[in-house]
């Protein structure tokens, strides 16, 4: 879509994003000497080997061997994408993202479009004020009871039956049409003739995380078909990603801890008028693993409502399937199945807000649907249907993430069958044996071939870089690793103040970041007093190993008789130097 993110930018936000306070918020660390500790939240452990350093800006855990910088944690931990999260640290900074037009291929700047959907979404809630049709849309929408309050809250409008209404009015130039076209407001039946997408609906404008608007659900307010128009996917908008109301709920609850995830954008709206104001809606489609770690990242529970009919258990077990791989210790998954021929407006209408409540705290844990579903389609009275029950859990179980929930979910299962071996976690690792090499990292550097080890010097103590008196000579040698330590030094002779989380960013998407992130991980751990010694002796060794390779050809070449003055000269003063090898 857009340009890449400049370093500096990246830069900047590392300065002002605290590793320490942005893990703290997530997983509570401890102090423990100059660095944090906590038990790591990606891999079990009871002893905690997850370390945060503020000064390196970095993290690493010495169980499982995870690290990276503070945009890297967000990432794994919040499984968001490097885009993602940069906007997201960004936007907490109250920062904009700047975008590089570059050589590389760039998409449009999607700014205008969010304007433009700004301005539909006014668009339509000015319509259902002032047009001469919106008495009809009024009525509807008092018939199904909602209050003008809720109604002004969701920004819910009218969009006019006419087919160039909105053209008429935002699409006045080719700009205008154009962004109206790609924001998937106007349908073409061939070029030239393009029409309103969404006429004579009720507008449900669809927020993203900030409260932009970047699509809409549009309903019928009669019989006709379809019920509801989705936007189409468009750059900004991807269904599959989306959950509606999930913006509203962040904003009406200080602090969210529970999300419940209905079906329809009514089903969102009624709950919260009724004062239930943490639904969110799938835009008619299935959970996907993009909703469920957006829903995992926002609350530790999760309840999916359906209607109790025969679509709705199938539809909630769909759920549950998808579930398993993101159920990690600390999360849970309850069902709420409503009686057959209600939805969650019908139902929270007919009775009190109390009672759906209720129904909500009294959910089915993900454990019971799961057990008791199977155990329907089994005999469980006889050993072959215990033993194709365990055939039948076996798979779904196996999806689970290591820790507590999936070790008692295969105990359940071994007791149901009867059978302790029935139930044996099959895939179950063997028992962690934590790598805690402080002590012996020291000599672990001298086994090092020199230029990784100048190479880890450097990205762990950034300064180095402009330390007095750094041996040269080395960067003629020819080995793997060489253009890297002159590219790292050029960098932080340039910009002295990089950190090392900087400077790992900066490599993000290059073959060699993975190994500077590994590096910076095995060094982070080392008193740093006399490193600085160790770096210069090591640029030193490589410079003497240029002196040595040179002066060994030079010889060979000289055997073969082939020298001229010049070379005669500098092989002279090579012997001279008697260079070590
Ligand atoms: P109401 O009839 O207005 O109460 O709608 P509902 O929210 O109860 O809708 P329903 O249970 O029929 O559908 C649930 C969700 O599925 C809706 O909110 C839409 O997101 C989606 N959906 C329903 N009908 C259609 C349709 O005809 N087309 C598309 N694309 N989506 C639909
Ligand atoms: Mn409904």
């Amino acid at each position: 879509m857009a340009g890449r993110i400049p370093h500096p930018f990246i830069d900047e936000l590392l300065n002002r994003v605290d590793i320490v306070d942005l893990i703290n918020s997530r997983i509570p660390l401890k102090k423990a000497g100059k660095e944090y500790q906590a038990c790591c939240p990606f891999h079990d452990e009871k002893t905690p080997s997850f370390t945060v350093s503020r000064e390196k800006q970095f993290y690493h855990c010495f169980g499982c061997g995870a690290h990276g910088t503070a945009i890297g944690f967000l990432m794994e931990y919040d499984h968001m994408n490097f885009v993602e999260t940069v906007e997201e640290l960004a936007a907490r900074q109250g920062l904009e993202v700047p975008r590089e037009d570059g050589d590389r291929p760039t998409g449009p700047d999607p700014r205008p479009l969010y304007d433009t959907l700004e301005q539909v979404t006014h668009f339509y809630q000015q319509q259902l004020r002032h047009h001469p049709r919106a008495s009809s849309a009024v009525e509807y929408l008092k018939r199904r009871g909602l209050s003008g309050e809720i109604a002004a809250e969701f920004g819910i409008g009218f969009a006019p039956p006419e087919w160039d209404s909105l053209i008429q009015q935002l699409g006045r130039n080719a700009e205008q049409l154009s962004r109206l076209r790609l924001t998937g407001m106007i349908s073409e039946r061939e070029p030239q003739s393009c029409y309103d997408r969404f006429r004579d609906r009720i507008m449900f404008p669809i927020r993203d995380h900030r409260g932009r608007t970047i699509g809409f659900g549009g309903r019928i307010m009669g019989d006709g078909k379809p019920k509801y128009l989705n936007s189409p996917e468009t750059p900004l908008f991807h269904k599959g990603r989306q959950l509606y109301g999930l913006y509203e709920a962040q904003k009406a609850v200080r602090e969210l801890k529970r999300l419940l995830v209905v079906e329809g954008y009514m089903d969102v709206v009624a709950l919260a008028q009724f004062d239930i104001r943490y639904a969110v809606a799938t835009l008619g489609t299935a959970t996907t693993p993009e909703h469920m770690e957006r829903l995992f990242r926002t609350v530790p529970e999760v309840v999916f409502c359906f209607d109790g009919d025969q679509a709705g258990r199938k539809a909630g077990w769909k759920a549950l399937e998808t579930a398993m791989s993101h159920m990690r210790d600390g999360r849970e998954v309850r069902f709420l199945f409503l009686p057959e021929g209600e939805d969650p407006d019908s139902l929270v209408r007919k009775e009190e807000s109390s009672r759906f409540q209720q129904r909500i705290t009294e959910a089915v844990p993900l454990s019971s649907f799961l057990f008791e579903r199977l155990a329907t389609e089994v005999d469980m009275a006889s050993l072959a249907g215990r033993a194709r029950l365990a055939e039948l859990a076996r798979p779904l179980l196996a999806k689970l993430p290591k820790g507590l929930l999936r070790q008692m979910m295969f105990n359940r299962l071994g007791e149901m069958v009867g059978v302790d071996q029935a139930g044996a976690d099959t895939g179950q690792a063997p028992p962690l044996t934590y790598r805690k090499q402080r002590a012996p990292l020291r000599a672990f550097l001298g086994t090092m071939p020199p230029v990784r080890r100048a190479i880890a010097l450097l990205v762990t103590n950034p300064h180095f870089a402009t330390a007095e008196n750094l041996p040269s000579g080395w960067e003629k040698l020819t080995l793997p690793g060489i253009p890297l330590l002159q590219e790292l030094l050029e960098i932080l002779q340039n910009q002295p103040n990089l950190t090392t989380a900087s400077l790992l960013e900066r490599w993000r998407e290059r073959e060699e970041g993975k190994h500077l992130g590994k590096l910076a991980a095995t060094l982070l751990p080392l008193p740093i007093e006399d490193q600085v010694q160790e770096f210069h002796d090591t640029l030193q060794a490589l410079a003497r190993q240029t002196l040595g390779a040179r002066t060994e050809a030079l010889l060979e070449k000289a055997a073969g008789g082939g020298l001229d003055a010049g070379e005669k000269e500098l092989l002279s003063q090579l012997l001279a130097r008697k260079a070590p090898r």
